[in-house]
């Protein structure tokens, strides 16, 4: 199968021209003028992208599909989440396989293996859960390298049951280092956390607010805090997962101007909703029961200024749904029951499009660069994935950037997500993805999907690549003492 895409203006991390792409089988074979004449062999489809930006596919490094939590498993599978995805115009995840407390990585790798294979409608990457790691499973971690699982997520948060001692957290930075892969962090003191949501209970304050009033932003500027000086001890690369709020942040560029190498993303919900979110009537503030919580709206202005400042890396939804009914439900009357999450994947690229482009936050090419290109590059995947270039996988967004949306849940064209809500009902966006390739193949069509599940395939990563990894290589192997 071959695509020609005429006339489109191609956009990259770097670059933003005018140009037809030519894509034979699964990847990018010619970009130039004119390769409509040119062309000795006419294409299979031809795409005319006269006034539509021609993007690499959206990368969300941060889902939970099937994620089991809380008595509970996140409502989208690999079947339905990554078809909400690829409307959306993200085209790769890294979706996060968990081990068992006291079981193998590895097993954890094949029960997520087995989750996805055969169902994604996009290609799909995995981090690993680690959530104890005594010194015979260390080497499982080469293992999992060697099975393309290059990075590894630890816990300072949920004691008892993900949580991480921060010897284990030290340990694991020390083999990553080594291996030339990379540590991800959930940075909170999920121990003095517990302690509030103790005292919250006992006061008999069970609304879903109180989610946000016991994770203060102090206790996730410690965690990131304490993450980065293990790592700058461990002399390793690091990545924080959704840093939510000023007090993070500010700890994340104290450490980088001492040159530790840190990474961090944050989420769409950081930079569009606020704590204001858990005062919705009844017990609709569940809807935003996720970890970090929402934080006061100035934080916002905040992350804004840290994303153009570079001083983070990337944009991603931490998709992590639950239904209102029936799920977040289970913690009516005591908010440390609600299942933590919120879904995002579908709305990412066109939200950040239009809060961020539209508005003169971040141009065009700083925007693809923190929904795709940075993810593929930190993680492993640059340059398959995350760029338009000749012999990069043919994963493109033809993108509309007049296309007026108001997002519903109600409304079939902005709503895939297997969730009985939607986070972000009733923003408006201009910019939205119209046609999206995966892999060579036209999976969404004008806003209809023509895929089938099992078109994505799983995404064998190589090491880490990101800004540091020089610094990194030059560490690998240097014995502390
Ligand atoms: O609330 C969230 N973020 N749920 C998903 C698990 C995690 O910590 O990322
Ligand atoms: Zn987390
Ligand atoms: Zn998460």
């Amino acid at each position: 199968m071959s695509v020609l895409i005429k006339n489109g203006r191609v956009v990259t991390a770097v670059d933003d021209y005018r140009a037809d792409v030519f894509v034979e089988g699964e990847t990018v074979a010619l970009i130039g003028h004119g390769l409509e004449r040119g062309l000795e062999v006419a294409a299979d489809r031809i795409i005319d992208a006269t006034g539509k930006l021609l993007l690499p596919g959206g990368i969300d490094p941060h889902t939970h599909m099937e994620l089991p939590f809380g008595g509970t498993e996140s409502s989208d599978t690999f079947e339905t989440g990554t078809r909400a995805a690829a409307f959306g115009g993200t085209t790769s995840i890294v979706d996060f396989a968990v081990q068992t407390r006291g079981a193998s990585t590895i097993e954890g790798l094949d029960t997520w293996h087995a989750k996805a294979e055969g169902n994604a409608a996009i290609d799909y990457a995995f981090h690993m859960i680690v959530t104890d790691l005594p010194d015979e499973r260390v080497p499982e971690l080469r293992r999992l390298a060697d099975e393309g699982v290059t990075s590894y997520k630890l816990f300072m948060a949920y004691p008892g049951v993900l949580l991480a001692d921060d010897a284990t957290i030290f340990r694991a930075m020390r083999k990553a280092g080594e291996d030339g892969t990379l540590v991800c962090m959930h940075a909170e003191n999920g121990v003095v956390i517990d302690e509030l949501v103790e005292l919250a209970l006992a006061a008999g304050q069970v609304e879903p607010k109180y989610h946000a009033l016991t994770r203060p932003t102090r206790l996730e500027g410690e965690g990131v805090h304490r993450a980065l000086a293990i790592a700058e001890v461990a002399r390793a690369p690091v990545y924080i997962v959704h840093l939510s709020c000023h007090d993070a942040l500010t700890e994340l560029r104290r450490a980088q101007e001492r040159g530790v190498m840190a990474h961090a993303e944050t989420c769409l919900q950081y930079l569009l909703l606020d704590i204001g979110a858990y005062d919705e009537p009844g017990f609709d503030g569940a809807k935003y029961v996720m970890t970090p919580p929402l934080r006061e709206k100035w934080n916002q202005d905040e992350l804004w200024r840290g994303l153009q400042g570079r001083d983070l890396d990337v944009i991603s939804s931490d998709h992590c749904p639950f239904n209102l009914r029936e799920q977040k439900e289970l913690g009516r009357g005591d908010f440390s029951r609600i299942p933590n999450g919120g879904p995002g994947v579908e709305n990412r690229m066109s939200l950040i499009y239009h809060h961020g482009v539209n508005t003169g936050r971040i141009d065009v090419n700083r925007f693809v660069e923190l929904t795709s290109t940075a993810a593929a590059r930190i993680f492993g995947m640059f340059p398959r994935k995350g760029t338009i270039a000749v012999g990069s996988d043919a994963d493109i967004v033809i993108f509309d950037p007049e296309r007026e949306v108001t997002i519903s849940r109600d409304d079939p064209h902005t709503h895939h997500m297997n969730v009985d809500y939607s986070a972000y009902e009733g923003f408006r966006v201009r910019g939205y993805p119209e046609t999206v390739l995966s892999r060579g193949r036209v999976v969404v069509d004008k806003g209809e999907y023509v895929g089938r599940p099992g078109d994505g395939r799983f995404i064998k990563r190589g090491p880490y690549g990101g800004a540091h990894a020089a610094a990194a290589a030059a560490n690998r192997g240097m014995p502390l003492f």
